[in-house]
């Protein structure tokens, strides 16, 4: 196995407290001991970004948000938080076009804005994609990855600010997973998709998001251009967050 640097991001999605932070405090301890080349981001619920930022002085670990409002300044949208706020609160990395936000509404044009207002403020993006069952069994599963990344990313944008992650809707919290070779070839077509926008050289990171787990990680080391994980029910558990990291490189 080679030693490229690997995200393990965790998305609480709507789960977590303030005693939560036990779960982080664990992390780290076992990050202090492990030297593998990782990039640990923990996307929490807004209201603990803050506590949880001033917490953790940790080199180890990064805290990121879920969302946010695309409007750049303060406004009249009542209940929305936006990246300027976020940032404040110490967001270091945000997921956006998240499918669980899409089907609230999220369009193509809305993540677009979303985008721009969270680089504005220099936060990392971790931007979702990723296709239905539906759209996969009709043999669309290209173009609507095409539609999704053309719709939302702007060749002005600074590349190196943007993770991506592929997240099939039919595989989150369901327990299925792609295939290999269904694997290799989506992460092949998101590379050169976001090398012609930038017209870069060096490719991309993208992620793989949907019912990983301790258990089947072993599967996903086998693929070489995978760059990291986007992990939902599982990095709710310390033990089970830990013990993905570790069983990704037994
Ligand atoms: P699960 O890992 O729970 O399937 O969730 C994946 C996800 O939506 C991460 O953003």
């Amino acid at each position: 196995m080679t030693n490229k640097l690997k995200y393990f991001i965790g998305n609480w999605k709507m789960f977590g407290d303030l005693g939560s932070i036990k779960i982080i405090f664990r992390i780290n301890r076992f990050l202090n001991t492990f030297k593998k080349r990782n990039k640990v981001v923990l996307c929490v619920p807004n209201t603990l970004i803050h506590y949880f930022t001033k917490k953790i002085k940790s080199k180890n670990i990064f805290i990121g948000a879920q969302n946010c409002h695309q409007y750049k300044n303060y406004g009249a949208f009542t209940g929305s938080v936006n990246a300027l706020m976020l940032k404040n609160a110490g967001a270091k990395f945000i997921i956006l076009g998240h499918s669980e936000n899409r089907s609230d509404g999220d369009t193509n044009h809305i993540i677009n804005k979303k985008i721009e207002s969270a680089l504005k403020q220099k936060i990392n993006i971790i931007f979702c994609i990723g296709e239905t069952i539906r759209e996969k069994n009709k043999g669309k599963t290209f173009s609507v990855l095409r539609n999704q990344i053309k719709g939302s990313i702007n060749k002005i944008y600074n590349p190196n600010k943007i993770i991506i992650a592929y997240e099939p809707i039919w595989s989150i919290g369901t327990g299925k997973i792609p295939k290999a070779f269904e694997l290799r070839k989506i992460f092949k077509f998101i590379k050169s998709e976001f090398s012609k926008i930038f017209k870069k050289k060096s490719p991309p990171k993208v992620l793989y998001g949907g019912s990983v787990n301790d258990k089947n990680i072993r599967f996903f080391s086998s693929i070489y251009d995978i760059d990291g994980f986007l992990i939902g029910a599982s990095s709710q558990s310390a033990k089970k967050f830990i013990d993905i990291i570790k069983n990704y490189y037994k």
